[in-house]
């Protein structure tokens, strides 16, 4: 299906930012080349530097051939660059907006559906909607005109409804798209569909047949050169709140009325409202933090290479903040009563994954004790449906093993389309289905808020892990029974409890 774009213009705050330049024009550029940009279609990047019109479209050229070095269709090159024009927001000057608007004014170069993607700092984001509505370039009368917000939205449940209480004074909520970019990945997006239009997994999707489900992100990188960011943030904060309760949501909605964007969204708040508030006088049952540790981490070469750990990297050892973090939830519903949903995130672990792993219940034979069934499905970096289920092995003996049978989601034809590149058409288009709506910001802030509060407040040193490694062993007291155990990616890991 696709959807026809009206002819708009995208306004670029933060044009000159790290986003812009690694996902946004690279983003926008391979829309172009695959037709789907309507011929009318502009950019109009604001910075805060005065850069004449040359010099930016140079710079966007420069950040192009990084990327597409092979890509050497002159004309789509051409026609990508002209619909490139740079605007200077000086933020000593009070009539920047008056200014914007004026430039924006000129209706023969810019088609007047404005679309606003705010890559700026999140402390900037209201402000930012209250000068454009002052000169009425939110308003709706004749345009469409929406406005994008990065991530994260709020950095808490209070400034997250202070931040909505004021933007939503200009803006209605069909105005407002708010950036998860994991939603943008297909992998994603597939869950949905993946679950629902095969009738083999809805029957046994729920607790009748599942043990337990575990929802993992982690990450061989550290947290590079955002110590400062990273450290008033956090692993629960940076990755669970957003992506993978949102991941979590989509494994385990009930199926929404219809695929419209209002459909798929409210499925995904109400499952988001069921989740059970986490007992933080039982913090210890249920939640788990740690840091990384100096170590060693597997390079390309397999050479191997050591890292220092985080307080070092930080260079201040009193910060407690988590770049491990493991939450067990439940949801309170029919058909998720009683499984426990074990969700985890990491910086600098043994390998870069991000999996939903569901282990089902014990068979009504038990010829071997690991004869639980599990169901995998890969998000990152293979899209994959693994199952694994018990054979005899031939011979004379009665005794099973466990083979998988595993499907790639993604084959090597299918184009490979960023997230990003998915999020900028569906604005264009107007489909806000792969955005957050309010309420599922608010829910899972409702959710995280009270653990980064009691974490915070806890200032014992947190418990180490080296650099490269699995999951501390301490992690496991978030379990619920004895034979439960960390899943990782690819091998059958009995070895790997
Ligand atoms: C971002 C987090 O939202 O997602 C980063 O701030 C994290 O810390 C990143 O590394 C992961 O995204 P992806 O698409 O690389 O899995």
């Amino acid at each position: 299906m696709t959807t026809k774009i009206d002819p708009c213009t995208l306004v670029l705050f933060g044009a000159s930012g790290n986003l812009a330049r690694v996902k946004l024009f690279p983003g926008l550029f391979r829309l172009d080349l695959l037709g789907r940009l309507p011929d009318e279609m502009k950019i109009l990047s604001v910075g805060r530097q005065a850069v004449d019109l040359a010099a930016w479209r140079a710079d966007i050229k420069g950040m192009l051939d990084a990327k597409f070095k092979n890509c050497v269709d002159a004309k789509v090159f051409a026609r990508f660059i002209a619909r490139n024009f740079y605007h200077a927001n000086v933020p000593t000057d009070a009539d920047a907006f008056k200014k914007l608007k004026n430039t924006l004014s000129d209706e023969k170069v810019f088609p007047q559906n404005l679309a606003y993607f705010l890559s700026v700092r999140p402390v900037d984001f209201a402000q930012v909607v209250d000068q454009l509505a002052a000169e009425g370039l939110t308003n709706e009368d004749k345009y469409w005109r929406r406005v994008v917000i990065e991530k994260p939205f709020g950095t808490d449940l209070p400034s997250a409804q202070a931040l909505q209480k004021s933007i939503s004074k200009h803006l209605k909520e069909s105005q407002i798209y708010r950036i998860d970019h994991y939603l943008g990945k297909s992998a994603l997006q597939n869950i949905l569909l993946q679950r629902f239009t095969n009738t083999l997994l809805e029957p046994v999707w729920n607790n009748q047949y599942i043990d337990h489900v575990q929802i993992t992100n982690t990450e061989m990188l550290g947290v590079g050169d955002r110590t400062k960011f990273y450290d008033t943030t956090g692993a629960l904060r940076d990755m669970i709140q957003s992506h993978i309760l949102q991941t979590l949501a989509l494994t385990t909605m009930e199926m929404p009325q219809d695929l419209t964007p209002e459909g798929v969204r409210a499925a995904k708040i109400k499952l988001l409202e069921q989740i059970r508030p986490i007992p933080v006088n039982e913090l210890s049952k249920h939640a788990f933090r740690a840091q990384y540790a100096a170590g060693e981490v597997r390079t390309s070469d397999g050479k191997g290479e050591k890292v220092p750990g985080y307080l070092t990297e930080l260079e201040d050892n009193s910060s407690v903040v988590e770049t491990y973090a493991a939450l067990k939830l439940f949801i309170d519903n029919p058909r998720w009563k009683g499984v426990p949903f074990y969700i985890r995130t990491a910086k600098r672990l043994h390998e870069a994954d991000t999996r939903i792993a569901i282990r089902f219940k014990k068979s009504p034979l038990q010829v071997n004790a690991q004869d639980q069934n599990w169901l995998i499905i890969g998000i990152q970096p293979r899209e994959c449906i693994k199952m694994e289920i018990q054979s005899k092995i031939p011979g004379l003996d009665i005794n099973t093993r466990t083979i998988q049978l595993d499907a790639a989601n993604r084959l090597p034809e299918d184009d490979s389309v960023d997230a990003y590149e998915a999020l900028l058409l569906n604005l264009m288009q107007g489909d806000n289905s792969n955005y957050l709506h309010i309420s599922e910001a608010e829910a899972q802030w409702r959710l995280v808020d009270p653990v980064v509060k009691a974490w915070a407040a806890d200032k014992k040193p947190v418990h180490q892990y080296p650099a490269g490694s699995r999951d501390p062993a301490a992690s496991k007291v978030i379990f619920e029974a004895e034979d439960q155990f960390w899943r990782y990616s690819i091998e059958l890991d009995g070895d790997a409890h």
